[in-house]
């Protein structure tokens, strides 16, 4: 049956747990220069609505890797849900493509997409989530600790897309989640709550940077305004200005506290220079392995389809 990845949420801890395996495997095949071309024939179809480097590449160039075809559609080609409607597009992409990757602004878009859709539906960010960067970031953490349960993050910075995708992680594989934001940047608290039921993690929120690095394995940051909301990158700037990530932060860590930022950054905004090119960032790493992580996605979305 068709399968989507939209939300880390639609994959279970076991389906996540086998996907980062085999991403660990697809990685040394793709090294060693051996990539199963499992896609030969086969086709995607992209959208974009907002800027992207790595995700565009790491997608297009997995895809090419595997042995299959990437075809970006841009909006000039049409604008989804105004020329055609989005269950129209839908059903007319799928009897073309082999899977419909879509990055945009609005989390239902993507939903009313998979809905009708035959083929599977990948979310590559949404104002709500940002799924592919977290299960990337999670083969990272995989790779630095060699586990992947019970990791101390502290999450410093603007409460967006990738803390949710780190909130809906944390239903999923047991952590030790601390989100340090202002009081005007908190994630929704419900979502917080929904997350804390599943009794799989600790959660907590605090309004204290220092607090949330004491001890913590990984300190991770994304920028303060995401796209679309550039406009209140001057707002952002008053309010989180005791949550960027510099060296005085990190004191407050153990000196193996690894830095994680998904990129792109503005440094010395929400985080130094210094510590992003320091010893304890880890943030190209996690660049490549957006590459892996997806490749495993894609070729999971269509095992199951
Ligand atoms: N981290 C990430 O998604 O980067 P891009 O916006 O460049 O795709
Ligand atoms: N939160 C950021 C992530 C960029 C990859 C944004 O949505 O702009």
């Amino acid at each position: 049956m068709k399968r989507n990845f939209i939300s880390i949420l639609d994959w279970t801890s076991e389906e996540i747990r086998n996907n980062l395996e085999y991403a660990v495997e697809l990685k040394q095949q793709t090294k060693q220069g051996s990539c199963p071309q499992l896609f030969s024939g086969k086709t995607y179809g992209m959208f974009f609505h907002k800027p992207s480097l790595r995700t565009r590449l790491s997608f297009e160039v997995g895809i090419v890797q595997l042995g299959g075809t990437a075809v970006n559609l841009s909006e000039q080609d049409f604008k989804i849900g105004e020329r055609e409607s989005v269950s129209d597009v839908a059903r007319v992409m799928s009897r073309y493509v082999d899977g419909i990757l879509i990055r945009t602004f609005s989390h239902q878009l993507v939903l009313d997409l998979a809905k009708h859709a035959t083929v599977p539906v990948i979310n590559m960010l949404t104002d709500f989530n940002h799924p592919c960067q977290v299960m990337s970031d999670m083969l990272t953490v995989k790779e630095k600790l060699g586990r992947i349960d019970n990791v101390r993050i502290a999450y410093v910075g603007d409460s967006n897309n990738v803390t949710n995708s780190w909130l809906n992680m944390a239903a999923r594989i047991p952590l030790d989640l601390r989100i340090a934001t202002a009081p005007e940047t908190e994630p929704d608290m419900k979502l917080v709550s929904k997350i804390r039921e599943t009794g799989i993690s600790t959660i907590q929120v605090t309004h204290s940077a220092k607090e949330a690095v004491q001890d913590a394995e990984i300190i991770y940051t994304d920028v303060w305004a995401s796209m679309g909301e550039k406009n209140k990158i001057a707002e952002r700037e008053r309010v989180l200005k005791d949550f960027q990530v510099n060296s005085r932060l990190l004191q407050y860590a153990g000196n193996d506290a690894l830095v994680f930022h998904c990129l792109p950054a503005e440094r010395d905004k929400e985080i130094t220079n210094e510590v992003i090119e320091g010893p304890q960032s880890v943030v190209f790493d996690q660049a490549e392995n957006r590459l892996h992580a997806q490749k495993a996605i894609l070729v999971q979305l269509d095992k199951w389809h």
